[in-house]
């Protein structure tokens, strides 16, 4: 059952599209003082949800804070980042799905301050809350999802295997990385373009001195079966006589500030303007710009620097430099030190420019602080729009780094910047479950780790994670080691893994196209499942992938091994490259098993099979129909 009520005149997010009438009555289940709710948690209660962020697939024992944050230090005590999923499911005697639907500040406080308590602060005063309740938490999830409508789904070819790096900049680079995947017989369906391919980070250019000719060249790559998927950033350079900030402040599409002048702020360029896409015109607008790319053969994006990201805001900048300068010619002791780091660390993504500027919605008049988090979300939904008219329906590739619950209709998510670290291999695995609970299944981390420098050992065990996820995508930040598989010795165990991506692709296809259809999950925690079993309950390692197979990846440096819990009789089918090497029925229980950096287990459930496919060296490669059934 679901319910909801209305506080204040809430701005429609546009997350729930079909809203159930609203009731007068009093909350239940929460006390309610001003906008701070409570409500108590027993003992053993677990606390799903809450989509992308940092910590356990149980929420239970942090504060986390709903506020789109360009945050690249994913570490415990974060409290955002770059998404905004204000929905949670208490999972106890009493089973209850909460979704505070609210485009500002939201605070929840998981039995932070009190074990026992849920605290949630609202900061707007106007917002909806749903309740929704249910005799299973797959059932309110499920009920939830309807709630907010199909999401996204992309192309097929979307399901291979993609490359990136922060500084693939020319026609040279991107040719490189074809010939180091064919020469090397590793599959491979999409190459990503960071800003480096853009004319001095200008949204709709290419820079002519690195490509000759870019329409030629992405065309064949696409002869070789590699789509070329660009960035595109929030923040538009101000440069007179570029055509996107000439037009978009001919018709005031960018945000102003209070006297009504455009809020100019620093991102890649330099001095930029934000588009409104508040605005349903500039929306419109920047959308269709995307054709400038897609006329030149291109077929999927990603949308970045969308929370938005600020570095600085013109306005900001000017009182830290006076500000600095006080210093100058005095004894810059601890405190002062202190201070004089504060006053540059915080110019970024300072909370007073976000309070500075508006945006001109139907409703009039808002202040960006009051809807941050649906800016990434409706600039993501305006180039989904105009992609759905160019390209057509799941014909087009599109995620983004910052998203609100709504978005995921139009497009997925990758998880942002991560490092080259163990413990993000399991952040990677938790973050599945929460995001598919809020709708978002095409989804993924950079593989290998954006920041610092990755080891051989890192790659192979993220990508025995990464070949069961919708989104496979390496991606590193400029600087850091080159972390394509072929910069590595252990050519043939990343060729085994890869391909072995391939062979699944027609069960995880399928899989990925049932969570979405069904409203079901596409990676599950056990406990989901075996709701019965508390060992299951509690299992934070290991997914559900579909409805047929578990998964136990290692994410340890130099484990050989690892322990799984098996909820139920299982079949275990050890892979060594892509071909199974061991087959062996496994009893419920706990056991400890070996797993080679070649290896791959998969845990077959009982009455089910696996469809393998052939290998392939890209998605249209595969043979839908030459398929193989492990038992
Ligand atoms: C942001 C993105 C990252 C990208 C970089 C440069 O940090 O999250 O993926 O490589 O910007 O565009």
């Amino acid at each position: 059952m679901i319910r909801r009520f209305t506080y204040g005149i809430p701005f429609d997010t546009e997350a729930v599209l079909n809203k159930p009438t609203a009731e007068n009555c009093k909350l239940p289940y929460f006390e309610k003082q001003d906008n701070i709710l409570s409500c108590s948690m027993d003992e053993n209660d677990i606390v799903w949800g809450l989509g992308e962020n940092v910590r356990g697939m149980n929420k239970r024992g942090h504060t986390y804070v709903s506020w789109c944050s360009d945050e690249f230090e994913h570490s415990e005590e974060k409290n955002s980042l770059y998404g905004a999923h204000n929905f949670f499911i208490i999972d106890g005697y009493r089973k209850l799905g909460v979704f505070i639907d609210c485009p500002g500040r939201v605070t929840f406080d998981i039995g932070d301050s009190e074990y026992e308590k849920i605290l949630i602060t609202i900061e707007n005063k106007d917002y909806e809350i749903y309740l929704i309740e249910n005799d299973s938490v797959i059932s309110i999830i499920k009920e939830f999802r309807k709630l907010i409508g199909e999401s996204y789904i992309p192309p097929k070819w979307a399901f291979g295997i993609g490359q990136s790096r922060w500084g693939y900049g020319s026609e040279q680079d991107l040719l490189k990385v074809q010939e180091g995947y064919r020469k090397n017989k590793l599959p491979l369906d999409m190459i990503y373009l960071d800003i480096d391919y853009m004319d001095n980070f200008k949204d709709f250019t290419v820079d002519s001195n690195k490509y000759r000719d870019f329409k030629t060249t992405i065309s064949k790559l696409k002869e070789d079966d590699i789509r070329v998927i660009p960035i595109i950033d929030a923040g538009v350079k101000v440069e007179d006589g570029y055509d996107v900030y000439d037009e978009g402040m001919k018709n005031g599409y960018f945000c102003k500030d209070k006297d009504g002048k455009e809020f100019i702020v620093g991102v890649w360029p330099g001095k930029s303007v934000l588009p409104d896409f508040l605005n349903k015109d500039a929306s419109k607008w920047f959308g269709d710009k995307y054709k400038v790319l897609t006329d030149m053969g291109i077929e999927g994006f990603w949308n970045d620097m969308n929370e938005p990201a600020l570095f600085y805001s013109e306005k900001n900048k000017q009182k830290v430099f006076e500000h600095l300068a006080e210093y100058k010619d005095t004894n810059v002791g601890l405190y002062a030190n202190f201070a004089m780091k504060d006053a540059v660390n915080f110019m970024a993504n300072n909370i007073e420019d976000y309070k500075s500027f508006y945006h001109e919605t139907e409703k009039g008049k808002i202040c960006h602080a009051d809807i941050h988090n649906l800016y990434g979300y409706k600039m993501t939904e305006s180039a989904s729009n105009s992609l759905k008219e160019i390209l057509g329906k799941e014909k087009y590739l599109l995620f983004s780094r910052a998203s609100y619950i709504g978005m995921h209709r139009s497009s997925g998510i990758w998880m942002g910047d991560n490092k080259s670290w163990w413990s993000h291999i399991l952040l990677n695995l938790k973050m599945i479950p929460s995001l598919n609970m809020c709708g978002f299944i095409y989804t993924g981390a950079d593989l290998g780790g954006f920041g610092s420098n990755t080891t051989e050992d890192l790659l192979l065990r993220w990508y025995a994670l990464g070949i069961f996820l919708p989104l496979f995508r390496n991606h590193s930040c400029l600087g850091t080691r080159e972390q394509e598989p072929y910069q590595f010795k252990a050519l043939d165990k990343f060729r085994g893994i890869l391909n072995l991506r391939y062979r699944l692709l027609p069960y995880l296809y399928e899989s990925f196209i049932a969570s979405v259809k069904n409203n079901d999950m596409y990676g599950s925690p056990l406990g989901l499942i075996w709701t019965e079993d508390e060992d299951a309950r509690r299992c934070e390692d290991q997914l559900l992938i579909g409805d047929s197979i578990m998964i136990a990846p290692i994410y340890e440096q130099n484990a050989t091994g690892r322990h799984v819990y098996l909820p139920e009789e299982m079949k275990l089918f050890r892979f060594k490259g892509s071909d199974v090497a061991e087959e062996k029925i496994m009893d419920r229980g706990h056991c400890y098993i070996h797993i080679a950096l070649d290896e791959i287990c998969i845990f077959l459930r009982k009455n089910k099979k696996l469809p393998l496919a052939k290998e392939a060296a890209s998605v249209e490669d595969i043979d839908w129909n030459d398929l193989t059934y492990l038992e």
